[in-house]
């Protein structure tokens, strides 16, 4: 089946949050988003014909996850995408990657507790460290020409404290695309076993991986004291749809997951169409997979040559997993309210400001559309700098 990444749909009209909902982000509606991390592409066939099978029988009452058919889907998706098997019992459903991220944090620390984690990051990541309570213990990422190494003397700084009581990490990270080598990973974990620091690795991003890149889960070094939540969403776009997963090796840690997820927050009774999309979508989507980093990665040529000759003063360095360009606009000498004052006012373009993630020096670009909506974008973008 070959896939025509190139088709433009139309997704205003469908309560769309990056689309329809523009106005909240950027203060106007009548700009091109490149904003929230969903794509402009449609859902593999096989999805879409499991949910349309699935909506022919006209009930759709509560949901069971706890199947073979929802474990092994994942089972062998790991097996395959990345020659890694999770033992099945390891896994449990969850509404939501970051209900996940919560829920362990609150087991796995008090109020007041230090969560250590990598920034620049992921914006949802500041509110549920600090709507929870705890406290954000940063450890800042090298810059994008030297990899985005970790600065191990401070992550040690930050994971000796007393009151740090887990490591928070994305894998591959989120705005900067960095996937954790295994020398890395072994040495964060041996760090958080020394200073007894738990960690949750959320590994949404796993499927877009650069051919220069390989993708590692954590639990393939560390079962204890660890968590891994993932999601097929974000590959498969489709969040709406809700569903995400998490292997978590210890017995006594899945007990109390699921008593937060059944008893304490009546959850556990998934969503029809989540769990239906899921299935199909491992269990037939590795050939849209191929064909959506092929494209993507084209998008990434396009973005990186039109900026040299277009915009020379953004820096860009093709990330090595995820669809979201992380542009350095330090040498623009604008401070962030007046870069996107003259995007979304001159340009009429919504990009995200660096600022929302930890780092006002940089814009994050969903390149997740067709190239014709890139392009368009772009020129926009150009347009709004030069103005
Ligand atoms: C790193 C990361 N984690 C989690 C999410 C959201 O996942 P969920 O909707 O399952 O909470 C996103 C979405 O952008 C993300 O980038």
């Amino acid at each position: 089946m070959k896939y025509n990444f190139d088709q433009v749909i139309n997704r205003r009209g469908t309560y769309s949050t990056q689309w329809d909902y523009i106005q909240d982000r950027f203060g106007r509606s009548d700009i091109i988003p490149f904003s929230i991390s969903d794509t402009d592409f449609p859902v593999p066939v096989g999805v879409q014909d499991a949910l349309k099978k699935r909506i022919e029988h006209p009930i759709y009452g509560y949901t069971r996850w706890n199947h073979d058919d929802y474990k092994n889907s994942i089972v062998n998706w790991f097996k395959n995408q990345n020659d890694y098997e999770p033992n099945p019992d390891w896994i449990l459903y969850s509404p939501s990657v970051v209900f996940t991220i919560a829920t362990f944090m609150r087991l796995k620390s008090e109020v007041g507790d230090g969560v250590a984690v990598f920034t620049p990051m992921y914006d949802a990541f500041y509110h549920v460290i600090e709507d929870n309570d705890r406290l954000l213990m940063p450890v800042r990422l090298g810059s994008a020409q030297q990899g985005y190494q970790i600065d191990w003397d401070a992550l040690e700084t930050v994971l000796a404290q007393h009151n740090t009581k887990i490591l928070l990490v994305t894998n591959p990270h989120n705005p900067t695309g960095k996937v954790f080598s295994p020398a890395e990973l072994k040495r964060m974990v041996a760090l958080c076993q020394q200073y007894h620091v738990f960690i949750i690795s959320d590994d949404i991003h796993k499927d877009i991986v650069f051919s220069a890149a390989t993708y590692t889960p954590i639990t393939t070094y560390v079962q204890k004291n660890v968590v891994l939540c993932c999601s097929a969403t974000k590959t498969f776009n489709t969040p709406g749809l809700i569903g995400s997963y998490l292997f978590e090796p210890e017995e006594a840690l899945r007990s109390a997951f699921l008593v937060e997820l059944k008893q304490k927050n009546a959850l556990s009774s998934a969503s029809i169409f989540g769990i239906e999309s899921q299935i199909a979508a491992y269990n037939t989507g590795a050939d849209y997979l191929l064909q959506l980093i092929s494209y993507l990665q084209n998008n990434f040529d396009y973005l990186s040559d039109f900026l040299q000759k277009q915009l020379p003063e953004v820096t860009f360095k093709q990330p090595q997993a995820t669809y979201l360009a992380w542009m350095d606009v330090s040498k623009l000498g604008l401070t962030s309210e007046a870069l996107q004052s003259k995007l979304v006012n001159q340009g009429r373009v919504g990009i995200m400001p660096g600022k929302t993630y930890g780092d006002s020096q940089y814009l994050r670009m969903n390149i997740a559309c067709p190239i014709s909506k890139l392009q368009e974008g772009l020129r926009r973008m150009e347009q709004g700098i030069r103005s």
